[in-house]
């Protein structure tokens, strides 16, 4: 029955459930606590200092206050790396659906700290706080897809994986309208803010309870045949499951003829090695195109083009708004498009828009025009991100291995997103401090090389099977 016809192929109701109950918690974790902590710099750098004084009899200097400041939020990232190193074992050991669950564990421990952290009045429980986040985002970002690409028919897996992008961008923009002064980023409110995520780990215990294991877990690690049938009849909502049943069978068994795969395996055998590499491109290609500096600085970026009052920071919320909306559409482009065309598309095209912007901005206040000219460019930016460069790299790496590499692999592709995440935020401040628009240059170069590594290397994986996928490389 050709894929189109199949109903086994299409959404419904337990899927989506499975869907939202995999992404909607983990996805909020990563997105929220990303973007909350810029929101209300102020009012938390004036707590740090405020605490610094308490506990050691004077107000920091500005370098220290910063050093510490940049200490609080990048230490998500030091969390994150770990975490995602540990993906690998836990995905082994519990599954991605089992992963997911115990994770929450992380939030309530993250959100204890964090929430404390102010009545106790120190920033070392702060600090711990996030680095227990930072942890279980790691773990989230690679279980997460895993387990919507493992449950996905083939015809709806780029959509369905791509949920988790989608959370992190809606989460984003819900961090910075909490953050708003008038909201809860103010002197009294700003502990809840680091309270709410833990309501999004209680709907994820609760309806994860309610949900299959991966089939493919239950079927490669687990053995289980009756079980991964199980579940494909609840995922599919049908009692003939067959052909899935047969696909991945047959994927099984090519994983069980090949030895056990180690990371210096990977390395070491081509078919692995090409698969390696673009993962990790990939991810560095996510990160290096400068998304988290056009977001996060982008209210500096307004206020520089011209933006006067509360403006830049609603210019910001827009940014936020138009990052949503432009990942719902491309849950629609990935399947119609394919991946390597949206990823072409928004390489190349944040390659010419950000060489745009860092001249529009360095000649912004010669014009009354240009300011204008400026907003747009970012406002393309983000449309060109979300068409693919956004969701694309957190599922690519578990279309291009199978069941006995993939785990390995995610080990290494979400730490690598989550160090070339800290390389930026950590440095862009600095180095536009000191060669101010041009900054976004090092975009431009960093865009070009990844658009030509995914011109040459990347694979269209779009209505593919893994094993047809890999076979790439043999
Ligand atoms: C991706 C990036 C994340 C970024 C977000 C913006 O998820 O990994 O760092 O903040 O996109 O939409």
């Amino acid at each position: 029955m050709p894929a189109e016809d199949d109903k086994s192929q299409k959404f419904n109701v337990k899927l989506i459930f499975a869907i939202i109950a995999a992404a909607l918690g983990s996805g909020f974790q990563h997105g929220y606590h990303t973007g909350v902590i810029n929101v209300p710099q102020e009012v938390l750098k004036e707590w740090l200092n405020e605490t610094y004084q308490s506990s050691y009899g004077s107000y920091m200097d500005t370098s220290t206050l910063n050093l510490l400041w940049g200490l609080t939020t990048s230490i998500m990232n030091v969390g994150g790396t770990i975490g995602g190193l540990i993906v690998g074992v836990t995905a082994n050991k519990l599954g991605p659906k089992g992963g997911l669950f115990f994770n929450n564990f992380l939030v309530l421990v993250a959100t204890i700290f964090m929430g404390i952290a102010k009545p106790i009045t120190s920033l070392e429980v702060m600090i711990v706080g996030r680095f227990f986040i930072g942890i279980n985002c790691g773990l989230n970002a690679g279980l997460c897809p895993m387990y919507l690409s493992e449950v996905s028919p083939v015809s709806l897996r780029g959509a369905v994986s791509s949920v988790y992008q989608l959370v992190i961008t809606i989460s984003i923009l819900i961090a910075q309208i909490v953050g708003l002064h008038y909201v809860l980023g103010n002197h009294t409110y700003w502990p809840y803010i680091f309270i709410l995520p833990i309501f999004f780990a209680i709907f994820q215990v609760i309806t994860l309870l309610f949900c299959t294991e991966s089939p493919r877990y239950l079927i490669g690690v687990k053995g289980n045949e009756q079980k991964a049938e199980q579940s494909l009849k609840f995922l599919r909502m049908s009692d003939d499951v067959s052909a899935d049943m047969t696909l991945m069978k047959s994927e099984d068994a090519a994983v069980k003829a090949l030895p056990k795969i180690t990371l210096s395996d990977m390395y070491k055998t081509r078919q692995l090695r090409i698969p390696l590499i673009i993962a990790v491109v990939i991810m560095l290609a996510q990160q290096f195109s400068g998304i988290n500096a056009v977001i996060f600085y982008s209210t500096d970026t307004f206020e520089k083009a011209g933006l006067k009052g509360d403006n830049p920071k609603y210019a910001t919320i827009g940014i936020g708004v138009v990052n949503v909306l432009m990942t719902i559409v491309s849950l629609y482009l990935v399947e119609v498009a394919g991946r390597k065309t949206l990823l072409l598309i928004g390489f190349g095209g944040m390659a010419i828009d950000t060489l745009l912007l860092s001249l529009t901005l360095y000649f912004a206040d010669q014009n009354d025009f240009l300011p204008w000219v400026c907003i747009i460019l970012t406002f393309i930016y983000i449309i060109l991100f979300a068409a693919g460069a956004g969701s694309i790299p957190w599922f690519l790496v578990t279309e291009i291995f199978n069941q006995a590499a993939r785990p390995t692999a995610v080990s290494l592709a979400v730490p690598t997103n989550w160090i070339a995440n800290f390389i930026v935020t950590l440095t862009f401040p600095s180095i536009e401090a000191l060669i101010g628009p041009f900054v976004f240059l090092i975009f431009v170069a960093l865009d070009v090389v990844f658009f030509l590594f995914i011109l040459k290397f990347v694979p269209e994986t779009k209505n593919r099977t893994i094993d047809d996928i890999i076979s790439e490389w043999k």
